[in-house]
């Protein structure tokens, strides 16, 4: 099939009359794309409009107070669009006023990503470089079958190669219009009249039943936040205490200053009347001090650990101590592992 052609006949009988259509102005392509990345094309209308009536042109934007910029951005929401928006303009004016004309230098605007160079790039210069967005996705997962998920790094990449190979070189910027007015009307999120397409041939979601399931996306779990305070003896011989963490889950089995966990920072009287601390300097009298007052911060999957750590000198020494020589020579998880080469260089 010719995918491109095929959709770009689809586009001509079906398009919708928007007025960033009907020209290649970059600054009036840019501004409508920003305002669609933030609202339904109904609800973009009337401040695409405004846009247009108040700052005609690069220049005035630039030359208008952020603060009446923003306010005739009220409503859209995401306001550090709009002060992106202002800036660019700056940034723009400060370059002599002349737009950039290519995807690569319009990627050096403020708040302009791939998408948005993207767009403007075909639009008004024809640039061949294809856009991507949420339609896209939608259109390209189902018409090729492709279940790599829209937001991995290997999805990504291959829906990248896969739109830049089948954009239109001769019209890149009727073909780019033309699959995402695609998949903003006829190949929708829900219930698509999968009878009326001009890809139901082809469609290998159709053929396989799985328009529904396609695009796949990964849901982002949310990052848990730990406050993990390792308590760091040092006892008057220069002895310290390890323990072993158990044989399951992550870091099984290896050493680790004891800890304890809270909802936040503590303060040094928060953490020396904890039951947990109390237990392990049961009848021990110590002085604590911080070593870190900025949690040093290690991210895992799904969670997200605040380290701080306490220096507790004790007055008298402890049983099972162990001297720092035999502390590193254990197997250390690698939060152990930064704090001890910084502290016992
Ligand atoms: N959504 C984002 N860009 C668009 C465009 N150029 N036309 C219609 N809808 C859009």
């Amino acid at each position: 099939m010719n995918f491109s052609k095929q959709l770009i006949h689809w586009y001509h009988e079906h398009k919708r009359a928007l007025p960033w259509r009907n020209t290649t102005n970059p600054y009036y392509i840019w501004l409508s794309e920003v305002i669609l990345q933030q609202t339904r094309v109904s609800q973009g209308l009337p401040y695409y409009e405004r846009f247009v009536e108040s700052y005609p042109t690069v220049d005035t934007l630039a030359a208008a107070p952020l603060e009446d910029v923003l306010k005739l951005w009220q409503g859209l929401g995401y306001y550090s669009r709009a002060r992106n928006l202002h800036a660019a303009a700056v940034q723009v004016v400060d370059q002599g006023g002349i737009f950039p004309s290519n995807y690569k230098d319009l990627i050096k605007l403020k708040g302009v990503g791939s998408y948005t160079a993207a767009a403007i790039a075909s639009f008004s210069y024809n640039e061949p470089v294809a856009v991507i967005d949420g339609n896209v996705y939608r259109v390209l997962a189902r018409i090729y079958g492709i279940a790599l998920p829209i937001n991995s790094t290997q999805g990504v990449k291959e829906f990248q190669k896969l739109a830049q190979q089948l954009i239109d070189k001769q019209d890149p910027a009727t073909y780019n219009q033309a699959i995402m007015e695609f998949g903003a009307l006829q190949c929708v999120p829900k219930n698509p009249d999968c009878h009326r397409c001009p890809f139901n041939k082809e469609c290998i979601a159709l053929q396989q039943q799985r328009v529904e399931e396609l695009p796949v996306k990964l849901k982002k779990t949310k990052v848990l936040n730990l406050h993990h305070h390792y308590l760091v003896t040092v006892t008057p011989a220069g002895h310290t205490f390890l323990q072993q963490r158990d044989a399951t889950g992550i870091w099984a089995g290896l050493y680790e200053f004891p800890f304890i966990e809270s909802a936040g920072a503590l303060l040094p009287h928060e953490l020396t009347q904890d039951p947990m601390v109390q237990e392990v300097y049961d009848g021990v009298r110590f002085r604590e001090s911080v070593y870190n007052q900025e949690p040093i911060i290690h991210n895992l999957s799904h969670r997200k650990i605040h380290a701080y750590f306490w220096i507790i000198e004790t007055d008298q020494e402890m049983p099972g101590s162990l001297t720092i020589d035999q502390a590193r020579s254990k197997p250390l998880h690698v939060l152990m592992e930064r704090f001890m080469t910084n502290y016992w260089k």
